[in-house]
């Protein structure tokens, strides 16, 4: 079964963990100005939204694709960054990475690679979304939204082959059943 199954966090249950996220770090940049890099396409509504409660300065927006998962629930191989961040440097500012989820962290770490590759002052990373019991390579997370189960969760952003992105609530798929 490939369909959304439940609702695993409303829209209300989202906004109040972004509310708690954008708090969290404007406390820890308020003298600082942040570089925000969310990561396509699945960071795209989080970082829409948390940009706009964040009381931080923010100094820059910017985005890195990554791509390794195909039509399946499980990663096809090593993440590639398949957009980099625009001609503009990064070094010696202070930079947090935006996902959506943290799985087997191999995007994160890939995205941290390549990142660290700029020469920022900082690095922190902020997931709405925390799978660590499925973690394969460690990566530490600075602000976690949540951290759930081993379920494979859709909407706001986060999709199965593409679809769902646009669901303003959370749902989860249930694995494929041989009933
Ligand atoms: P990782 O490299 O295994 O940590 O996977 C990170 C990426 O896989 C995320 O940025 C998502 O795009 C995707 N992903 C992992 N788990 C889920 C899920 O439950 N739903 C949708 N996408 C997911």
């Amino acid at each position: 079964m490939t369909e959304p199954s439940r609702i695993y966090l409303s829209r209300e249950d989202i906004a109040g963990l972004v509310e708690r996220l954008a708090s969290e770090i404007g406390g820890n940049y308020r003298d600082r100005s942040l570089t925000l890099i969310g990561v396509l396409r699945g960071g795209f509504v989080f970082l829409a939204d948390l940009v706009r409660q964040l009381q931080a300065p923010v100094r820059r927006v910017d985005f890195v694709r990554v791509e390794s998962y195909g039509a399946k629930m499980v990663s096809t191989g090593r993440p590639q960054i398949v957009q980099g961040i625009s001609r503009e440097s990064i070094a010696g500012q202070d930079v947090l990475i935006v996902e959506d989820i943290v799985d087997t962290g191999a995007t994160t770490a890939a995205v941290l690679r390549y990142l660290r590759r700029h020469g920022p002052a900082s690095l922190g990373l902020c997931t709405l979304l925390d799978k660590p019991s499925r973690r394969q390579v460690d990566v530490s997370v600075d602000y976690v939204g949540m951290t759930i189960p081993d379920h494979f969760v859709v909407g706001y952003g986060l999709d199965f082959d593409e679809r769902y992105r646009d669901l303003p609530d959370i749902w989860v798929i249930d694995p494929e059943r041989e009933d």
